[in-house]
């Protein structure tokens, strides 16, 4: 990799259908980082792990998920994909942080409190470990950008705390990442609740479009997405429905927000809604045709994986041996 070039590092978790918002939010903004970066984009199964999965579907979806990321324009000539359990000093570089990185810190995580109150059976360990993991994945790599979506701002300030944290402990190591946020995209709303975000886990099927529904279920949904109470379609802060459907309808057409408010002005409710699926569908049913195709290739995919598990361990070993090096550890002689 390119030592002038800054790093970027981004994961999405292979956990049920990947959505708009994961698209929107995050995936589509990587493939245009690639000639200017060192980029490293990672499925994270691990974390996948902190709520329960069954094995065989996590399997499946691991292997979509990297399909799906060349779908979306990941160049494995460019960037380096991999899945994080391929490269054990994820997990090896969490436990030094785990031990700098407070329980009452780990504790107060909006994520952390929402998914303990969603799956209270199972609050476990990995779930409140979850941020020093996502804290693991960014620094081992030096990464100085992270694009993200909104809901992953406190991770994010979470790393470069324990960044600043280490650096002062043991003398200067890790790079202080920053998120990269794209200002539209970064919060892509419930089609059901505006107040909320499109979430992978929403239990209403309506309120969610997965990057795998067909035409008809896209049409369905957006047809039958909330709109706010009067017939205007506009843009405004009293308005969140139709702001989230005007701020979907401009990032898949590429028309700006101004130009469709005056497009679709005195039309209703109905043709707009209409438009916004047929944005969407245009965006995804390409993505999804390249994914089925790349899904079928098993030995490409695996190539692709080998490949990104050795320059992201190249990286990793590095890094994790003049981490171990500081704490006082003895290295291993080879
Ligand atoms: P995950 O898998 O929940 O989501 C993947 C990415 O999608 C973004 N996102 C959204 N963006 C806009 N609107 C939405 N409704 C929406 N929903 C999700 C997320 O912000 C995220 O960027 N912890 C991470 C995965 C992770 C990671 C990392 C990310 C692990 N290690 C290191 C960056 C760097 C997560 O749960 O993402």
């Amino acid at each position: 990799m390119d030592n002038v070039k800054k790093t970027v590092f981004s994961g999405v978790q292979p956990t049920g259908r990947i959505t708009l918002g994961n698209y929107l939010g995050a995936i589509r903004n990587w493939s245009p980082l690639q000639d200017e970066y060192n980029c490293l984009y990672c499925i994270v199964d691990l974390h996948s792990l902190t709520v329960k999965q069954v094995p065989a579907e996590l399997r499946k979806n691991t292997m979509e998920l990297v399909a799906l990321y060349i779908a979306c324009g990941i160049d494995p000539s460019k960037s380096a994909l991999f899945i994080q359990s391929h490269v054990h000093e994820h997990a090896e570089l969490c436990w030094i942080l785990d031990t700098i990185a407070y329980i009452g810190e780990l504790n107060r995580m909006t994520q952390f409190k929402d998914k303990s109150r969603k799956h209270a059976d199972n609050i476990n360990m990995g779930l409140m470990n979850y941020p020093v993991l996502m804290a693991s994945d960014i620094l081992l790599y030096n990464a100085q950008l992270v694009p993200i979506g909104k809901d992953q701002t406190q991770h994010l300030e979470l790393a470069r705390d324990l960044a600043i944290r280490f650096n002062g402990r043991y003398s200067d190591t890790f790079a202080v990442p920053e998120a990269l946020m794209f200002k539209s995209g970064s919060s892509i709303k419930s089609l059901q609740d505006p107040s909320a975000k499109m979430s992978k886990s929403d239990t209403n099927e309506n309120a969610v479009v997965s990057l795998l529904d067909d035409k008809d279920a896209i049409v369905r949904k957006f047809k039958r997405a909330v709109t706010d109470c009067d017939t205007e379609v506009r843009f405004a802060e009293d308005k969140p429905a139709i702001s989230n459907l005007l701020n979907i309808y401009s990032l898949c057409s590429g028309e700006s927000i101004a130009d469709a408010e005056k497009r679709f002005a005195g039309r209703g409710y109905g043709d707009f809604k209409l438009a916004v699926a047929d944005s969407v569908i245009a965006v995804i049913e390409p993505i999804q045709a390249e994914q089925k195709r790349l899904v079928a290739d098993k030995a490409y995919l695996e190539s692709v994986l080998k490949q990104g598990a050795e320059q992201a361990e190249r990286i990793a070993r590095k890094t994790l041996d003049k981490v171990y090096r500081k704490v006082g550890l003895v290295g291993r002689i080879r």
